[in-house]
């Protein structure tokens, strides 16, 4: 069948079922960021699902981490982090750098804020793929700087783009202060910067002096290697000094342990380790830190096999549903690591009558439109925040909706 989406849906397709409670078991009020509401399905959110997360041997590590520091778990902490996280990140492979080039951060966003404080000076601009992670742009904005887009193909920023924007900076009176780019899995496309643009990047940011800061919260959830060894990052992206790693426990954990890395060169290290907000409360987050030490040591790789597993999983029954739709204008990308899909309906009518039957079917999905102009028209689809059955059975009840609509 060859389903055309049409805009009005009637109120009387609405299925019954309701998944919603499965989907966010015992949630008491005021604890959690966000609950769907009542009898809705949540694919618009990068959460890690309720049971993904692993919450009894993340008790259990930090169980071991405070009978093994003792009181030092509780004190301000060592200025860049706790050494045996730096330690484990390194026996792990997770980060290929000596440990006095990690700093443990509180995740990827207080980095970006960190980093904002630490390279730039507000009004400056600093340079952000298109489309990009709305919320990572609306942090920078926040920190008192302005996000340029970098011109972009379907491929990723094009050869040349980041010169232009320092030459919009300066057209504004501005400077450029550093670059944000995802060349894994990125939000919300999922796409994977090949060598060639990543290369082009690096050495773009090294000509002008510029800090191009990787955000890699993606990089453990790769499907090529099943979780099994953490993908390094491409060759290109060792050893060049203009270059920041960032790091992130949110996307195997969950969002709640606040707790990520980042690698960089020494100097920025250490400028780090003498900014006030580091000086004045110490590292961030050791506590949780320690744990997660605990973790590596004993259980993390498994649990990333486990989980990576599952998304794959979830990934699958989407795609399987969403084949369903037998619409060749439909597009979607399959990606090889990450949460998300990016659905690009056929024409922006088609679009409308997609979340029309999203919004029938109690389903959320994130409009294309939040994460940039090239988003339009566009949904992006989380597979991690739900099991593989509440997937499925979401999304068929978009494709029944869609189906009666064609019939009727
Ligand atoms: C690309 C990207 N960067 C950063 C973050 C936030 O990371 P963290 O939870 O470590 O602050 C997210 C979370 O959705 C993300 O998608």
């Amino acid at each position: 069948m060859n389903v055309r989406f049409c805009p009005s849906v009637p109120a009387n397709t609405r299925p019954a079922s309701d998944l919603s409670d499965r989907h966010y078991p015992a949630v008491a009020e005021g604890i959690v960021q966000y609950r769907p509401p009542n009898l809705w399905r949540d694919l618009d959110r990068g959460y890690l699902a309720p049971h993904l997360m692993p919450v009894q041997e993340f008790r259990e590590a930090m169980s071991a981490a405070l009978a093994g520091a003792g009181w030092q778990a509780l004190a301000y902490g060592n200025n860049s982090g706790p050494v045996p996280l730096k330690e484990q990140l390194v026996a792990n492979g997770m980060v290929g750098a000596d440990i006095d080039n990690i700093c443990i951060t509180g995740g990827i966003s207080q980095a970006l804020v960190l980093l904002a404080g630490v390279l730039a000076t507000q009004g400056d601009c600093v340079a952000i793929e298109e489309p990009s992670y709305d919320l990572g742009a609306a942090l920078l904005r926040d920190a008192g700087l302005h996000p340029l887009c970098l011109a972009s193909d379907d491929q990723g920023p094009v050869e040349g783009a980041l010169a232009e924007c320092a030459r919009q900076a300066a057209a504004r009176g501005s400077r450029l202060a550093f670059a944000v780019v995802m060349p894994r899995h990125q939000n919300p496309t999922g796409r994977c910067l090949t060598t060639h643009r990543l290369r082009e990047l690096v050495e773009a940011s090294g000509s002008l002096g510029l800090p191009l800061i990787i955000d890699d919260a993606y990089g453990e959830i790769d499907f090529r290697t099943m979780g099994s060894v953490p993908l390094p990052l491409p060759d290109v992206v060792s050893d060049a000094p203009h270059l920041v790693v960032l790091g992130s426990f949110s996307k195997t954990l969950g969002g709640g342990i606040r707790l990520g890395y980042l690698v960089a060169a020494r100097p920025l290290i250490a400028r780090i380790e003498r900014f006030g907000w580091t000086a004045s409360g110490g590292g961030f987050n050791p506590i949780n830190a320690l744990a997660a030490a605990e973790f590596l040591r004993d259980g993390y790789r498994q649990h990333v096999r486990d989980l990576t597993h599952a998304l794959v999983m979830n990934r699958d029954v989407a795609l399987a549903e969403l084949a369903k739709l037998d619409d060749p204008g439909l597009t979607v990308n399959s990606p090889s690591g990450g949460y998300f899909l990016w659905v690009r309906p056929a024409t922006v009518g088609d679009s409308v009558a997609l979340q029309s039957a999203f919004d029938t079917a109690r389903v959320s999905v994130a409009d294309g439109a939040r994460f940039g102009s090239s988003g339009s028209g566009m949904f992006r689809l989380s597979f991690s925040s739900a099991t593989a059955e509440q997937i499925g059975q979401a999304l068929s009840d978009v494709v029944s909706v869609l189906r009666k609509e064609s019939d009727d």
